[in-house]
């Protein structure tokens, strides 16, 4: 990665007009320079998000080839399948890191007692926004930046997703080094370089949430016709 991309010295701050000039020739150069130009820049301030899906299984093994000390971050919500639950264990273990476990302020019977039982069949936004939205919110604070596994063309949302930019939201750099990448290429580099991932994917599940709100897709449906089906919502809102 040549010095011209640097606004400064390694891990000044990056405004977002910078970010929003810098993103197309990053975006030429590939996940992987991507990746190594934030960890580069952030160094211990840059954190991976993970739920352990396909896309964030390609940048682990990314970033775990780069550097032995990654930070990958997973939000628990209580409510993962054992499948996803056996992969962060699978994967701690064949890569060497520890995965940090970020938790919701409430526990499940608190929610329930809270909220009600099974919140999630009657209020799904409040649900993601108390398991999954605020947990991010409250870890996120404090870092330079975090990267996902988004893709363009996984919801009307993400279509515009550059592969980095400045989230308002959360007041931090975001990093997305696959948002260009296809279905195809995720799995293409998954074979390739032999990375594990979750059994579910090859039993209808292209697209893995919490089990409440994750059913198999029928062939020919879209590839996150599994999540929330049936209902309006698209988004768990992390990435709003
Ligand atoms: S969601 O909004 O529908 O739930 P999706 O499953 O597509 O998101 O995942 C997109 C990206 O969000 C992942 O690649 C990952 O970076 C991040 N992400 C989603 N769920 C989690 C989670 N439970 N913990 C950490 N990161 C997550
Ligand atoms: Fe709750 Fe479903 Fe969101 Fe998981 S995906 S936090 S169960 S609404």
């Amino acid at each position: 990665m040549t010095h011209s991309f640097a606004p400064g010295h390694g891990g000044a701050s990056w405004s977002p007009e910078t970010l929003r000039q810098l993103a197309p020739d990053l975006e030429a150069l590939g996940a992987e320079a991507v990746i190594r130009w934030a960890l580069e820049q952030f160094g211990p301030g840059l954190v991976l998000a993970s739920s352990f899906g396909a896309e964030d299984m390609v940048l682990i093994d990314m970033l775990c080839r780069m550097t032995d000390q990654p930070h990958i971050f997973y939000l628990d919500t209580g409510l993962l399948f054992p499948e996803t639950y056996a992969l962060i264990e699978e994967a701690q273990t064949r890569y060497g890191f520890q995965a940090i476990r970020v938790l919701p302020r409430l526990s499940l019977d608190d929610q329930s007692a809270r909220w009600g039982n099974a919140l999630w069949e009657r209020d799904p936004d409040r649900c993601c926004a108390l398991r999954k939205v605020e947990p991010l919110q409250h870890y996120l604070a404090g870092k330079a930046a975090w990267m996902t596994g988004i893709r363009r063309d996984q919801t009307p949302l993400r279509r515009l997703a550059p592969v980095v930019g400045y989230d308002h939201r959360y007041h931090l750099v975001k990093v997305n080094p696959l948002a260009n990448w296809s279905h195809k290429d995720v799995y293409r580099y998954l074979a390739k370089h032999r990375v594990p991932y979750n059994p579910l994917h090859d039993q209808g599940y292209p697209s893995i949430g919490c089990v409440p709100c994750t059913r198999a897709v029928q062939p020919g449906e879209s590839l996150r016709a599994g999540r929330w089906a049936g209902q309006e919502k698209t988004e768990c809102g992390l990435h709003l």
